[in-house]
């Protein structure tokens, strides 16, 4: 399977049918599995057989669904999670304790930032943000000698930033430490972090892989390279015995390609319990198995109308890595050949209230808290998800009034662009 194509992946990766069993990977709405004696049960219990014994571990619909996605994105193992704010807070407390350390880009989404400056921060996990376009000096300083993990996204929400994924793996590798990198709008059709050097890495399925608007999801991806016992001191959770499983050691027990996945099934979904439900598994699987044919319309749709929006006496800036006149179009170039995503953002002339009245205009772009998906999507962040903010607080997150997110679907370009253009007018 590791040889075939992307687009076979897509299709085809995760669930190999045996003679007369469903052509569809079968959604397993059980909460719970039979047994036939305790000794059968308890080999599961204690990490010794692999199966079932309760969804809100794991599910057999999941784990094919998550082998697919490991598939594409080249890694050695794989979970699916509930949301993408699941999978980031997974990902990262799965190697991160109270008193531990996180080196982030400031660049990332507003709902994760939240989560690591602010909620994590409660569990005694400090955070220092760096610029995505630190150099390795600065990145080098940002590290303590209690860090434990570096995070970053591809392409940013909704900054549009480009990760330089070569240079923070170094940084982090340089510090005996993972870099974590969240992939969730190139998807793996456009990027694959893991052939950069990223360690893991987490999606919200909710975009473009579900791809529709229909289902809430996540996904963690594990490389299975990271050398956990070259660096025990740091990661006893890995390393060190688990006396809730009779003093297991993940990291010799499952090696560097399972120990990592392994770990978060077992302790965090036991305790924290957010599972996907087999139905959105099933849902996101369509998703997956058109990926790679939607990514580059996605692609076309974005360029189309980053061009034209630049091109547009009311336009005062266009961020799209795309766009060659973008800051991040050379880092584009290397980790997104193919181009990356439908998103683009633009800063309209006239601020707030011209950022209200263009939206109220458009007839196919709806006003949406949501992006990548297969409809056309709008937000101005300076009357929704940031309206608590000034004009002077929002210049200061560097979130200009006017700033609107569109997120171009899978609609012709030419619809989108006369749209648009009929509500600037
Ligand atoms: C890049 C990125 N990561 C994570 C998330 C959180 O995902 P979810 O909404 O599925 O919890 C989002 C949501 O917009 C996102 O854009």
């Amino acid at each position: 399977m590791n040889n075939q194509k992307i687009g076979t992946k897509c299709v085809q990766a995760g669930y190999t049918p045996g003679n007369g069993e469903p052509r569809q990977i079968p959604i397993i709405q059980s909460t719970t599995f039979k047994y036939d004696t305790s000794e059968d049960m308890g080999k599961l219990f204690d990490l010794e057989a692999s199966g079932y014994f309760y969804t809100r571990l794991q599910n057999p619909t999941n784990d094919h669904v998550a082998a697919k996605i490991a598939a594409l994105e080249g890694g050695s193992a794989a979970m699916l999670t509930s949301s993408g704010q699941a999978a980031n807070f997974f990902a990262l407390f799965n190697i991160c304790e109270c008193g531990s350390h996180i080196v982030a880009s400031s660049s990332i989404y507003g709902g994760t930032f939240n989560l690591i400056a602010v909620t994590m921060a409660k569990m005694g996990i400090e955070v220092t943000f760096v610029s995505p376009d630190a150099d390795e000096d600065e990145l080098n300083a940002s590290f303590k000698e209690n860090t434990r993990a570096m995070f970053g996204e591809t392409i940013a929400n909704p900054a549009l930033t480009v990760l330089d994924i070569e240079k923070f793996a170094k940084v982090a590798h340089a510090h005996g430490v993972p870099l974590i990198v969240d992939n969730t709008f190139p998807t793996p059709v456009n990027c694959r972090p893991i052939e950069w050097g990223a360690d893991i890495v987490t999606h919200s399925t909710t975009k473009y892989m579900d791809g529709h608007g229909a289902a809430v999801g996540g996904a963690i991806v594990d490389a299975g390279k990271f050398d956990w016992m070259a660096h025990a001191d740091k990661f006893p959770g890995l390393t060190q015995p688990d006396e809730s499983y009779h003093g297991i050691v993940y990291a010799e027990k499952f090696g560097k390609e399972g120990a990592f996945i392994t770990k978060c099934t077992s302790q965090l979904m036991r305790d924290f319990g957010c599972i996907q439900s087999p139905q959105n598994a099933f849902i996101l699987n369509l998703g997956l198995e058109s990926l790679h044919v939607r990514m580059p319309k996605h692609v076309e749709n974005g360029l189309a109308v980053a061009k034209f929006l630049e091109g547009h006496k009311k336009v005062v800036k266009v961020n799209y890595p795309g766009l060659e006149s973008d800051k991040y179009h050379e880092l584009a170039k290397k980790y997104l050949p193919n181009g990356g995503c439908g998103v683009v953002s633009f800063e309209l002339e006239g601020g707030r209230a011209a950022a209200e009245s263009f939206m109220k205009k458009l007839k196919i772009a709806a006003i949406e808290t949501h992006v990548a998906d297969a409809r056309t999507c709008c937000l101005n962040p300076a009357t929704s998800t940031h309206r608590q903010l000034t004009d002077e607080q929002l210049e200061a997150a560097g979130i200009p009034a006017g700033l609107i997110r569109i997120s171009c679907g899978l609609e012709d370009s030419a619809d989108l662009i006369a749209d648009i253009a009929q509500a600037l007018e």
